[in-house]
Formats: C-alpha cells, structure tokens, sequence
C-alpha cells in the first residue's frame, strides 16, 4: 500500500481490518465485531472464506453482509470458545481498555469478546487517546428502567442521552452518557453494570483487547497489551 498525507479515515480503517487478516487461523471460526472497519475486515475474510470454518457474528448486520460474501454464519451456542475476535472500538487508551457501542452492538460484542481467546481491536489512529470518556458512553438498557438508569448515571457524574429512534438487536435501548472522563475504567465499568435495568456498559475494560491494530498515515501500528 502507499502512504501519505492524503489518507483519509476510511483507508486507514481498511488499512487496520486488512492488517488483522495475518491473526487469522486456517480452519478456525472467527469472531467477528460490528461497524464500518469491521465491514472492510468482512470484506477481506472473504478472500479467506474457503480457508476458515465460518464466523460468529455480533450484530444483524455483520451477519446479513457476512452472510451476502458467502462467509458461513455460527451462533455462538454451537460452538464454544473461539480463537479470535476482530472488532473495531470508538476509544482505545494506550492499556487497550475500549469504548465501544457507537453502533448499538456493545452487548453481543462483550460476549462474543468474553468468549475469544485474543480480541484484536482495529481502528483509525483519531481513536487513540489519552483518558476515555471523549466519546459518548454508551449503555444498553431494558426499556422500563431507561429514566430509572438515567437518574443513576447522574449520580455516576456523567450525562445520560436516550438515543431516540435506536433499539438494539435485543429489543432494548442506548443511553449515551456524555461528559465522563473515565479515570478508572475497571470501577465505571462494574459500576454502570450494577445497575439494574443495565444490561450491558460499552467500557471494555475488565477484559480490554489484547492487540490494537491503528491505521496511520505511516502504515498500521500494532500495539499488544502491556
Ligand atoms: C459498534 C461498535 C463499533 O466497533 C464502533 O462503534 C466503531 O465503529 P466504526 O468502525 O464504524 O468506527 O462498537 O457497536
């Protein structure tokens, strides 16, 4: 590939996706995350496709595009655990911790993660940054306690906004909750969990990904977990 100034981000995503294709086992099934890196990473698995078992997808819509590509589609039940997850985050701190859910799919993408053994997270450089929290938080929450969790992640410091018009492959809701700097990403984390009426937090933290593959205008920067 050819690098320059003239990069945009979305050459540097299919930079990252196309760069994690070297994790990729023959003969294995591969997790796979949601969003519009994930969708180039689809797109070269297909190159792959009669060298892999399939995939196990974390949204509707990964699956609908793997399934169009001719990539056969698992569920997660069927299986057990998987070698490798691949999936893009909105933030990455420099410990990999994420934020993740821009696309509402954070549920399904903690659990296909949980059951991975390596989560290797692409994404353009701009998601790299010092303190999480920049990025609206995103949470899934049961319809009834939407106000109820609100009200909770007010007392958090944070400022929750429904998502309006967003329901989630689960049938529930987002709240994004902005104005949090996340210092310790482990404590909001389990926090924000216990609430109830939470069904899920977007902070990947208690299990980060373990390599952070970066689009640059210098070529992907792969980063392992310290
Ligand atoms: C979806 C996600 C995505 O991985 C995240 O939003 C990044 O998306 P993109 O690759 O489009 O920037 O967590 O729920």
């Amino acid at each position: 590939m050819h690098y320059d100034n003239t990069m945009n981000q979305d050459t540097l995503k299919k930079q990252a996706a196309e760069a994690a294709l070297q994790y990729v086992q023959e003969d294995t099934i591969v997790g796979v995350g949601t969003g519009s890196t994930v969708n180039f990473f689809i797109d070269s698995l297909a190159s792959m496709k009669g060298r892999i078992e399939g995939a196990v997808s974390s949204s509707e819509a990964s699956t609908q595009r793997m399934k169009d590509l001719g990539i056969p589609v698992f569920e997660l039940n069927s299986v057990g655990d998987i070698p490798l997850y691949v999936d893009g985050a909105d933030e990455s701190n420099a410990y990999l911790q994420l934020i993740k859910g821009g696309g509402a799919a954070l549920t399904r993408e903690k659990i296909v993660a949980a059951a991975a053994q390596k989560f290797v997270c692409i994404a353009d450089e701009s998601k790299l940054v010092g303190i999480l929290g920049k990025f609206p938080l995103p949470v899934e929450v049961i319809p009834m306690a939407r106000s109820y969790v609100a009200r909770q992640l007010v007392k958090l410091g944070g400022t929750p906004e429904w998502r309006e018009g967003c329901t989630t492959d689960n049938g529930n809701l987002i709240l994004d909750v902005h104005n949090m700097e996340i210092m310790e990403p482990i404590k909001i984390e389990r926090a924000i969990n216990d609430i109830a009426g939470v069904v899920t937090v977007g902070l990947f933290a208690q299990r980060p990904a373990d390599v952070l593959i970066l689009g640059s205008k210098t070529g992907p920067k792969i980063t392992t977990k310290p």
